[in-house]
């Protein structure tokens, strides 16, 4: 556990209100949105959302993980829908859900089983998918890491897989009230967020009763770690 940053004062979903950076970047297909802690200055500060991954295919590592999943995949913040795709694709029953209305209608537009909401609103076939997922840093979703993995647990059937995309810095565990920010100055307003590292994911997972059972790494860095509830 390295900085824990709390700066909470809002309650706001992911990149929506302000002018819609992560709607425009969305759709214009670029990587130019920065997540942020709120008020930070600097055109570096923060991360890079790698947009065009989330428009595109899934990626080599990606089609592996799905292949070795237990079915059927809920991808939670699934954004256009790449992995709930793959998932279809590998002969898996799947769901897509997300809070962005312009994500999920890229997804509906390529005919892909996504719907609108949260994590944490009521959903389909709770306890009774095989896989949930939070890729792409979704184990930041809400915040609160250990709240969103025992809502996994909640959606998962006993002994079904909950897999987290770590941070590649694997001693980061940081929680922000964070915005999204593009090139031309347009901000979100703030919402929750967390970037959590291997090593505090392993914490926090223990404490969230969850066991590691597979990991997976990309010669790039990325690291996507599977957790099981006990069976
Ligand atoms: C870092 S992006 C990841 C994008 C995505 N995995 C993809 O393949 O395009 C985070 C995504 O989570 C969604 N999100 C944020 N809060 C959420 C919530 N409470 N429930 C569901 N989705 C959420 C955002 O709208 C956004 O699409």
């Amino acid at each position: 556990v390295t900085d824990i940053i709390r700066t909470r004062t809002t309650s706001g979903t992911f990149g929506a209100g302000g002018d819609e950076p992560y709607h425009r970047a969305l759709r214009d297909g670029h990587d130019a949105v920065r997540l942020r802690p709120k008020g930070a200055r600097g055109s570096d500060a923060g991360t890079l959302l790698p947009v065009s991954r989330y428009l595109g295919a899934a990626t080599r590592i990606e089609r592996r993980l799905i292949g070795e999943l237990p079915g059927p995949v809920l991808d939670i913040g699934c954004g256009p829908g790449r992995m709930v795709a793959a998932a279809l694709h590998a002969g898996h029953g799947a769901l897509g859900i997300d809070v962005s209305a312009a994500a999920v209608a890229l997804a509906v537009d390529q005919r892909l089983p996504v719907i609108e909401g949260s994590v944490f609103d009521r959903l389909p076939r709770e306890g009774l998918w095989g896989s949930a997922l939070l890729i792409d840093g979704n184990i930041g979703i809400g915040g609160a890491p250990m709240r969103l993995l025992r809502r996994c647990a909640e959606l998962v059937a006993l002994g079904g897989w909950i897999v987290v995309e770590a941070h590649q810095d694997a001693t980061r565990n940081t929680l922000i009230d964070g915005e999204l920010v593009d090139a031309s100055g347009g901000t979100s307003a703030a919402f929750p967020w967390a970037e959590v590292g291997e090593a505090a994911l392993r914490g926090y997972a223990r404490r969230a009763g969850l066991e590691p059972v597979h990991d997976w790494r990309s010669p790039g860095g990325r690291v996507f770690v599977a957790y099981s509830t006990r069976s």
